[in-house]
């Protein structure tokens, strides 16, 4: 991909005034809307579910990604096509038949996406990687925004890129966790395509700003 994405995390945002923020979204240089769906089982936290990607979907003008931390996500996919989902992410380690998992949200007519914990390697989806149109790296634990990046994370990159590479696939490269204006560039030079941002964004002073700078950084 040679444009590089920004993906604001609406896990950041204030849900009081999610119509506010949407709309700040909207009007930004933002390419798409992170979407963070947890479970309290695959991550001990809880985020939001299938009643407010609705709404949200009803307000967003920019495509959803939702990334799913949730366990046996293949219960959902169907719902998640009809709320308008544009890409959908199931996390490695919550597939037992990953290689179904992805045909299963492709015939639904949405982009398969793959996370990747810390602690996995991305050599486990050598066999797969032809029928993913992209792979989430996590930088964080998943479960929570706002932690400290992790530093591993450029290894990753480049280890991914190069298997993309090899295999002449067209896979899709996307960081998400405690991503900022120190390491959004380095990202891109390791191999990233799209990076999410939640605390940085949402958390700062001039959300509509941060965006535009992210995005200047990374051109
Ligand atoms: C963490 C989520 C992230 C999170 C990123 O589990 O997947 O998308 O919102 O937030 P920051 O950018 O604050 O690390
Ligand atoms: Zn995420």
């Amino acid at each position: 991909m040679n444009k590089k994405l920004i993906a604001p995390s609406l896990l950041a945002a204030d849900f009081a005034n999610l119509q506010r923020d949407i709309e700040m979204v909207n009007n930004s240089e933002a390419d798409w809307f992170h979407l963070d769906v947890m479970d309290g089982l695959f991550v001990p936290n809880i985020s939001f579910g299938m009643p407010v990607i609705k709404a949200i979907a009803k307000h967003t003008k920019k495509p959803l990604d939702t990334h799913l931390m949730i366990v046996d996500p293949d219960r959902y996919i169907k719902d998640f096509a009809n709320l308008g989902v544009n890409s959908l992410t199931v996390h490695y380690e919550a597939c037992t038949h990953l290689h179904r998992t992805l045909q299963a949200i492709k015939i639904e007519g949405m982009k398969a996406g793959v996370a990747l914990n810390p602690h996995t390697s991305v050599y486990v989806l050598e066999e797969v990687i032809n029928d993913i149109d992209l792979v989430l790296i996590m930088s964080v634990n998943p479960g929570f925004g706002g932690q400290s990046f992790i530093e591993n994370t450029y290894k990753k990159i480049k280890q991914l890129k190069e298997l993309i590479i090899t295999h002449n696939a067209t896979t899709v490269i996307e960081v998400d966790g405690g991503v900022n204006n120190d390491n959004a560039k380095k990202l891109i030079e390791a191999g990233a395509d799209v990076l999410v941002a939640g605390s940085f964004i949402f958390g700062s002073k001039e959300p509509t700003k941060t965006i535009a700078d992210l995005k200047n950084s990374i051109a």
